[in-house]
């Protein structure tokens, strides 16, 4: 047997979603619950022809549509095969073994295991028990020495957000570092650092299209720089990382504003309705800006997943990283009134 490198033996292994999920309610990974705009089915299926699937991805097209509609110049962004790459590209580009990477603990899981793979010294900084940003300690955290800082902004599985005073706290205080400001939930909260690429020589942002934009199966995002800081990104990127199916469907789905504006209203009136239902039934929770909610279950946690599991609801137990804790993602009204009956029959049982 060949000994992988000392890196990917000290890294903890991550266990993706199980299979089977298709038919069932899937409030577990913060996906849309309805999927994407009928534009971008429409898009793809004009696409699907012998002579298109031949030809390697051109990106052009999509770079110059997505630039207008993130109010950014094409040289300023690359697309990325979802989040991951992003984050994978980022510590690729910037840190050398055994580089300080700072990040928050719970956050999501991939910026530990890319700079755990690129053999980076990782630290986590713990959320308080209100689960609230600690920007002290956070700030206090950041060295000379410290490469890369990766932040959730709102953070998965917490909800909570770090405000704008926050991130430029952040990127004044490491501008030896690359700060990433992962903005996956962005349509759900509003707060964005994405104007300020010019300003920050070590701001990165990225958006993804798995989430308001239903498109998870797709893998496509974005990261966002200014054009000197792309140049080496795009220099470690794979030419062909994004497919082209990928690149139409965004072209598309960022056409079709009127269906994600709709969507991000739903999700919100869902999220007062869940607070509401869990304050009914006396259930903690943890106020959110995205489009998931954390609620405190207690011993009561893995019972209640299992048993919503039955009944074809699946939810995300977080109990091994906040004990007693289930995040549950927001969508429509009606999948959130079905989540809420039945949650309700469980706890009164
Ligand atoms: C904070 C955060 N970033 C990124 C992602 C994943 O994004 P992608 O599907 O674009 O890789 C997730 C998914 O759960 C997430 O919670």
């Amino acid at each position: 047997m060949l000994e992988p490198r000392e890196a990917v033996l000290r890294m903890a292994p991550y266990s993706p979603p199980s299979g089977g999920r298709e038919g069932k309610l899937r409030l577990d990974f913060n996906e849309n619950t309805v999927g994407c705009s009928p534009r971008v089915i429409e898009a793809l299926t004009q696409y699907l022809t012998a002579d298109h699937l031949s030809i390697y991805p051109e990106y052009t097209a999509a770079l110059h549509d997505l630039a207008a509609f993130f109010g950014v110049q094409s040289d300023e962004f690359t697309l990325t095969n979802g989040t991951d790459e992003a984050i994978q590209l980022l510590v690729n580009t910037f840190i050398d073994d055994g580089g300080d990477v700072l990040m928050m603990k719970p956050s999501y899981a991939m910026y530990k295991f890319y700079s755990q793979l690129a053999g980076a010294a990782v630290r986590e900084i713990d959320y308080p028990s209100d689960l609230q940003f600690p920007l002290d300690d956070f700030l206090a955290a950041i060295q000379p020495s410290t490469r890369a800082i990766l932040i959730s902004n709102p953070n998965n599985p917490t909800g909570s957000g770090i405000g704008l005073d926050a991130i430029s706290r952040t990127l004044n205080k490491a501008p030896h570092a690359a700060v990433l400001i992962d903005e996956a939930y962005f349509e759900f909260c509003g707060v964005t650092a994405l104007p300020w690429i010019l300003d920050y020589p070590n701001l990165f942002v990225s958006r993804t299209f798995s989430k308001v934009y239903g498109m998870a199966a797709m893998r496509c995002g974005c990261l966002f720089s200014s054009a000197e800081n792309m140049q080496w990104v795009r220099k470690a990127q794979s030419p062909y990382s994004v497919n082209a199916l990928a690149a139409v469907a965004a072209r598309a789905a960022v056409q079709d504003t009127e269906y994600i504006k709709q969507y991000v209203a739903d999700v919100l009136q869902s999220r007062e309705d869940v607070c509401r239902g869990l304050d009914e039934l006396g259930i903690r929770y943890f106020p959110s800006q995205a489009n998931f909610v954390l609620m405190y279950l207690g011993d009561r946690a893995i019972p209640i997943r299992d048993a919503l599991r039955a009944r074809d609801i699946l939810v995300r137990d977080r109990s091994y990283e906040i004990p007693g804790c289930v995040r549950v993602t927001l969508g429509t009204r009606f999948s959130t009134f079905r989540f809420l009956a039945d949650l309700e029959r469980l706890w009164k049982t």
